[in-house]
């Protein structure tokens, strides 16, 4: 069957089996590799993007669900050189190890600051306590997501979403 979805702001196009795992489309089909996979399992969170500006786990989301959709990866984040805050507050605090959970985590940062720009660290501890990152590197995470939020209060801006 055939598939139309909106990626990063590009409609792009797809025949495969509608059962298929979006993970798959994005990473085979798009080459969108940032994208990871983790448990294949809807428990890790390492392929967390976004339908419609909702967290979803790409690797347990079939094709045909994300038809006629917009999706955002960890691609479509940054604008040229300009990296989305959110992105920057992960460096800043160099809250990544191995890197294999960042992208996930980054989304679903993205997501919560979306909903809640200005979220307690109780908030944040729950909104990602979905993601896994197998370096231990929730201190540091939670770091990161606090200063986004406060680098987006200060330039009064939002966590834009394509
Ligand atoms: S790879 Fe999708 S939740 Fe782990
Ligand atoms: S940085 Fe390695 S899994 Fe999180």
């Amino acid at each position: 069957m055939e598939f139309i979805l909106t990626v990063n702001g590009i409609k792009r196009t797809v025949m495969t089996d509608p059962e298929r795992p979006l993970l798959d489309v994005l990473r085979e089909d798009f080459k969108l590799t940032g994208t990871k996979y983790g448990c294949g399992e809807g428990y890790c969170g390492a392929c967390t993007v976004l339908i419609d500006g909702k967290c979803v786990h790409a690797c347990m989301t079939p094709v045909a669900m994300a038809d006629n959709r917009v999706i955002l990866t960890i691609e479509g984040l940054a604008r040229g050189d300009s990296l989305n805050p959110v992105q920057e507050a992960f460096l800043e605090e160099g809250a990544m190890q191995c890197g294999y959970c960042t992208p996930g985590m980054i989304m679903r940062a993205v997501s919560l600051l979306q909903r809640n720009p200005n979220p307690t660290d109780e908030q944040i501890i729950t909104e990602m306590n979905g993601n896994v990152c197998r370096c231990n590197g929730y201190i540091k995470i939670l770091n990161a997501v606090r200063r986004a939020a406060k680098q987006i209060k200060a330039s009064a801006s939002s966590v834009e979403l394509r």
